[in-house]
């Protein structure tokens, strides 16, 4: 964390480090491959290893210590509002399946959690969607009764555990929370000991769709594979441009302990004030207040100033929070609301993607290793055309969303370039701005000791130009929210090349 950073890490990591898993070094062959080890990519591998197949698992960071390591960790199917827009676009019958998939991955996840004996702070809780403003029950009635119909415990309260008044909730019960790290760390380690191989610092720079499948890394050892899954997040292979039917989101996470008399006992989310979202976790005698909200476009605006909106809420609701975590999480909103899970593209044999989960890639990574294990294995699964990222008919009612997420695209691509650049002399120490230097623009950073570092602001995605995040220290994208350090490196995707380093 630097001087002027907002962040001080996630409290996930923190408390589960883990060991390292070697880099990649010797070319492989195996049945499958799965490029990223979050919550979808460790799940698919657990599921097909147990179903027989020979997997290795690329990383081109750490295990888990990507979206699934900033993630809130909370295991529901009530995914704020969405049950009744299912019943509209999919049908009573789509949303049904969308409850039931979701609802037997937070059941599998306690299965394989029993059985390996993970310690992974599992508690059982109920989740609530809840609202303030009394002119918004009406829809959360309406959400608790498409909920209803689709098969989860849902109904509609007006009294929940929160320490403030709401004007109603949709409250579903018999769902779950849990550390997510302590649990993939688990997983991971359990691959390894069936003898599949887990690597980390190891990014797929290519995919060859041949049978058999071939990976390049940036270790220069390569992979053949049968069949390969990517589950990076966002796509870094997409050749059905699955990008253009994503929106990447950011959100900020601020953590710490209260008094146990004071846990709300729930799991809660709002759609007001652009979300509030709020659990606690086991934390010794005590009990971890976790609240995220302020969600943005990756690239825009002041993230400190919402940093600040977001502490000062959990102070206001939880005046005994000592709130010692602050850190952000990145997720994929898919146009029609529904992830992506299933082949890669339209003539795609062997290649495979799972992406889009919106904010809640739990209960939708695990729902798509079962789903990816199922179609890999030549077998029925009731969801799969519900899933499907080829899927048609819905991305004629997506038009709107879609056009609309191009919209920002080309506003970003333009308008951007068309900044005014402020003058270097100006940029205060943890401070960066894309700023023109001999007519030239480069992406520049002032680190606390003055001195500048400048990248290409270019985005290696598709060109956009990058802006800084102060509070994060890092260079976002955003037309697609590929994110960068100050010296270029990718941190995350789409983006899978660095920003060219440029003298100053
Ligand atoms: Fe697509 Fe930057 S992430 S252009």
């Amino acid at each position: 964390m630097t001087e002027n950073s907002h962040v001080s890490g996630s409290y996930w990591l923190e408390t589960a480090p883990g060991e390292p898993f070697q880099k990649l070094t010797e070319d492989l062959e195996v049945d499958v491959a799965v490029i990223g080890a979050g919550i979808a990519g460790l799940s698919t591998a657990w599921e097909l290893m147990r179903a027989g197949r020979r997997v290795a698992v690329l990383e081109a960071g750490r295990v888990a210590a990507g979206v699934t390591g900033h993630t809130t960790a909370k295991l529901t199917a009530l995914h704020t509002l969405i049950y009744a827009r299912l019943r509209r676009t999919r049908g009573p019958e789509g949303a049904r399946l969308y409850a039931r998939s979701q609802t037997e991955a937070i059941e599998r996840a306690y299965e394989i959690t029993e059985e390996l004996g993970i310690d992974c702070e599992w508690e059982r809780r109920s989740a609530y969607t809840y609202v303030c403003d009394a002119g918004r029950t009406d829809e959360l009635r309406a959400e608790a009764r498409a909920a209803a119909e689709a098969g989860l415990p849902a109904s509609f309260v007006t009294e929940t555990g929160l320490p403030f008044p709401v004007a109603g909730a949709v409250r579903v019960t018999g769902q779950a929370q849990f550390h997510p790290r302590k649990y993939l760390l688990a997983l991971a380690d359990d691959l390894v000991a069936a003898g599949a191989a887990v690597h980390e610092h190891t990014t797929v720079l290519g995919l060859d769709e041949g049978e058999p499948c071939r990976l390049s890394t940036d270790t220069g050892a390569t992979v053949r594979a049968r069949d390969v899954v990517v589950a990076t997040h966002y796509p870094v292979f997409d050749r059905a441009f699955l990008f253009a039917r994503l929106s990447p989101r950011r959100e900020l996470v601020v953590a710490g302990p209260i008094d146990r008399s004071h846990d709300p006992d729930g799991m809660y989310i709002t759609p007001d004030e652009g979300t509030r979202s709020v659990r606690t976790a086991p934390h010794g005698e005590d009990r971890l207040l976790v609240v995220t909200g302020e969600h943005f476009t990756p690239g825009t605006g002041d993230t400190r100033e919402r940093f600040d909106r977001l502490t000062a809420w959990a102070h206001d609701h939880f005046p005994d929070a000592d709130l010692t975590h602050s850190w952000a999480t990145q997720d994929n909103d898919p146009t029609d609301t529904v992830p992506m899970v299933g082949p890669l593209h339209a003539g795609a044999r062997h290649t495979y993607v799972a992406t889009g989960f919106g904010g809640w890639g739990l209960s939708g990574g695990i729902m798509a290793g079962r789903l990816l294990t199922a179609l890999i294995g030549g077998e029925p699964c009731e969801w799969g055309e519900l899933y499907d990222p080829r899927r048609l008919k819905p991305a004629v009612r997506e038009a709107p969303a879609f056009l609309k997420t191009q919209a920002e695209v080309a506003r970003h691509f333009v308008g951007d370039r068309l900044r005014p650049s402020p003058p270097l002399e100006s940029l205060p120490p943890g401070e960066g701005s894309v700023v023109r230097v001999d007519g030239h623009r480069l992406a520049v950073y002032r680190d606390d000791d003055g001195a500048l570092h400048a990248v290409s602001p270019r985005c290696t995605h598709l060109g956009c130009l990058v802006s800084f995040n102060a509070a994060e220290t890092a260079w976002e994208c955003p037309c697609h929210g590929s994110r960068f350090d100050t010296n270029g490196k990718v941190i995350q995707g789409p983006a899978t090349r660095p920003l060219e380093q440029r003298d100053i």
